[in-house]
């Protein structure tokens, strides 16, 4: 069990108030909140260690080295990587994600090839494919899932369509985790799956390592792309894990300072992994941040975190199921999801209701999350997001049901009809 005041007590925003209430902080799937430690961490690489890495034969420089190396160490023992050169540090999810398409994918694919994604893919694992596919002539295919899927189910779906596509498909991408049905893909039966036909498989990662324990070796994925932010790191770091062959087959995102080997006037030879793909100076700090916030996550034990949202998934199911026109996204089993519950409620556009939930002190996100073509799919413009991490309690759900009482007390269906936005 987690000390869920202990943890909260950590964490410094979560003290102050909005709108004259208690905070209650249930927009993690954007962003998590900050522990002290992650934040001292930063403060102190400032105050006391600030140079550039790598370059430099001087004291600071050196500290800041090994703090910034010591911070990949950190890093690949939490997502198993067996190879330090195999982590590479970027700003997020999203420029790991835009690598893989931009210097692999585009080299890699042509006409005749497909990629396989799902229907229900954040924008950052989608619209880069979608340029890819423009560029080299791949097709785009698509596994469907349905918004109360099980991973069996969609295990099967995977299957089915691998072996239509046998010979075809190339690479295999999809959401360890979906940030609004929040269902958790089997994502080592599918790389098995994928690789029988060839494939490679690229993970996002974004909603599935600050919440599971994650470990890329027994996945068998050959991509693995996350952030920082929404694990208790700071924004601005996230990290692209690749097998080395890849990784070394790959032309640098970025080119400049920190990633040669030899330069002359006409021409450029690279350095070694992981330093080619890591072009100018990198975010020092970010990194020495997301380290702490890997300590943190790994002293309170990644089993542990994932039964706390399953504790706190239940009780939410439970206590949302019965409001009246509620209709909750995603698979009806607490241990099929992770820490995130997306809804629909008759006749209220999310925004007034996150809206009115903000009044009461409750934040929330609402809208498309980064997710149009799966609202559409579902029928809705938008939905009404809580997520939940390790300082959420059973007592923070309860605020966020009484508001949404509230709100339906103001807005419901038969006050506010045809509000349209
Ligand atoms: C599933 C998923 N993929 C990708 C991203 C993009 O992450 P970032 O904005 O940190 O690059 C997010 C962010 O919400 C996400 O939920």
């Amino acid at each position: 069990m987690l000390k869920t005041d202990l943890i909260k007590s950590d964490c410094p925003i979560l003290k102050r108030e909005a709108k004259n209430h208690p905070l209650v902080y249930l927009d993690n799937a954007a962003t998590s909140q900050k522990p002290r430690q992650v934040i001292e961490a930063i403060a102190d690489y400032y105050a006391n260690h600030n140079a550039n890495v790598h370059r430099g034969l001087h004291t600071l420089s050196e500290e800041a080295t090994e703090m910034y190396e010591d911070a990949r160490r950190v890093v690949a023992g939490f997502i198993g990587a067996t190879d330090l050169s195999e982590v590479i540090f970027t700003t997020g999810t999203t420029e790991s994600l835009n690598r893989v398409a931009f210097t692999w994918a585009l080299f890699n694919l042509q006409e005749g090839d497909s990629i396989l994604l799902t229907d229900i893919e954040h924008h950052s694992n989608l619209i880069p494919w979608q340029i890819v596919a423009k560029q080299t002539g791949a097709k785009l295919e698509y596994i469907e899932i349905g918004s109360d899927d099980t991973g069996n189910i969609i295990l099967e779906k995977f299957k089915d369509k691998l072996s239509s596509l046998s010979g075809k498909v190339k690479l295999v991408c999809f959401s360890q985790a979906s940030n609004v049905l929040g269902t958790i893909l089997p994502v080592k039966e599918i790389s098995k799956a994928a690789h029988a036909v060839g494939a490679l498989v690229c993970i996002d990662g974004a909603q599935a390592v600050p919440h599971i324990p994650v470990n890329v070796q027994s996945l068998d994925c050959d991509f693995y792309a996350f952030s920082g932010h929404k694990m208790l790191g700071p924004t601005g770091i996230g990290v692209l894990w690749a097998r080395k062959n890849l990784l070394e087959s790959m032309e640098p995102f970025i080119y400049g300072g920190g990633m040669i080997d030899v330069v002359t006037l006409n021409d450029s030879t690279w350095a070694v992994l992981p330093e080619k793909l890591e072009a100018g100076t990198p975010h020092i700090a970010g990194a020495i941040g997301l380290s702490r916030a890997v300590k943190y996550l790994r002293n309170l034990d990644m089993k542990n975190i994932r039964e706390h949202e399953v504790i706190m998934n239940t009780y939410a199911l439970n206590k949302l199921s019965t409001i009246e026109g509620l209709k909750i996204l995603g698979p009806a089993d607490a241990q099929e999801r992770t820490g995130l519950i997306a809804f629909s409620v008759d006749g209220i556009h999310s925004h007034d209701l996150a809206a009115v939930l903000d009044t009461v002190g409750v934040a929330v996100r609402s809208g498309h999350h980064c997710c149009m073509p799966l609202h559409k799919k579902l029928n809705i413009s938008s939905s009404t997001r809580a997520s939940f991490y390790i300082y959420n309690n059973t007592d923070d759900i309860d605020r966020l049901v009484e508001g949404i009482q509230k709100a339906i007390k103001i807005l419901g269906k038969n006050k506010l009809k045809n509000l349209e936005y």
